[in-house]
C-alpha cells in the first residue's frame, strides 16, 4: 500500500527532494562566506555587525534548517521506494557517508552561528575560507555517487 503510493509519487519525490538539496546546498555554501566577511570587516558592536547576525540567522533558521529536513525526508523516502537502491552495490553507502558527512558540517556552521551571535567567534577569516572547501568536495562526491553510480 505505502509501497504502491511511493511508486506512483517517484518522479515527484525526486523533484522535491533535488528542490530541497539545492535550498540547503545554497546555505551551506553561503553562511561560511558571511562569517568570512563578519571576521575579517565587522568591529565588535558594529552596525556591519548587527547586520550580519541578521543575515546568518535568518540563511540557518530561514532557509538551511527546513531545507535540510525536507532533503532527508523526501531522500528517506527514495531510499524506501522500492527498486531504488540496491545496498548491494557500494556508491549508496558512499553517498549516504557523504550526507551524514554533509549532516555534520551543517551543525558545526550552526553552533558557530551561535558564536557569533555571542560575540563569541575566536576564528580568523581564513579558517572559514577553508571549511568552506568541505562542502564543495562533499557535495562532488554525492552527485558523482547517485548520478554515474560507478561502483
Ligand atoms: C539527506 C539525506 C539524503 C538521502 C536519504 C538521499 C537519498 C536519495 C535517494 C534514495 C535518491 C534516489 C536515487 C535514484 O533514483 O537512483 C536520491 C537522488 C538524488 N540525490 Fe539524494 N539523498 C540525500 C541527500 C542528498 C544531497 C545532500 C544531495 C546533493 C548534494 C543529493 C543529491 C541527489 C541527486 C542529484 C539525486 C537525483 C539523482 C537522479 O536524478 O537519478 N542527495 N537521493
Amino acid at each position: 500500500m505505502v509501497q504502491d503510493f511511493l511508486l506512483s509519487a517517484y518522479p515527484w519525490v525526486k523533484a522535491l527532494h533535488v528542490a530541497s538539496l539545492i535550498a540547503w546546498m545554497a546555505g551551506i555554501f553561503y553562511l561560511p562566506r558571511l562569517f568570512v566577511y563578519h571576521a575579517e570587516r565587522a568591529t565588535a558592536g558594529s552596525e556591519l555587525e548587527d547586520t550580519f547576525k541578521v543575515m546568518e540567522r535568518r540563511l540557518l533558521k530561514g532557509i538551511m534548517v527546513p531545507a535540510m529536513i525536507a532533503t532527508w525526508a523526501f531522500g528517506l523516502a527514495l531510499a524506501f521506494t522500492p527498486g531504488v537502491i540496491d545496498w548491494g552495490l557500494i556508491w549508496p553507502w558512499v553517498k549516504a557517508t557523504a550526507v551524514i558527512a554533509m549532516t555534520g558540517v551543517h551543525f558545526w556552521l550552526g553552533s558557530t552561528q551561535k558564536k557569533f551571535a555571542g560575540g563569541l567567534n575566536r576564528r580568523a577569516g581564513r579558517t572559514y575560507r577553508i571549511v568552506n572547501e568541505v562542502p564543495t568536495v562533499l557535495m562532488l562526491v554525492i552527485v558523482f555517487m547517485v548520478i554515474v553510480k560507478p561502483f
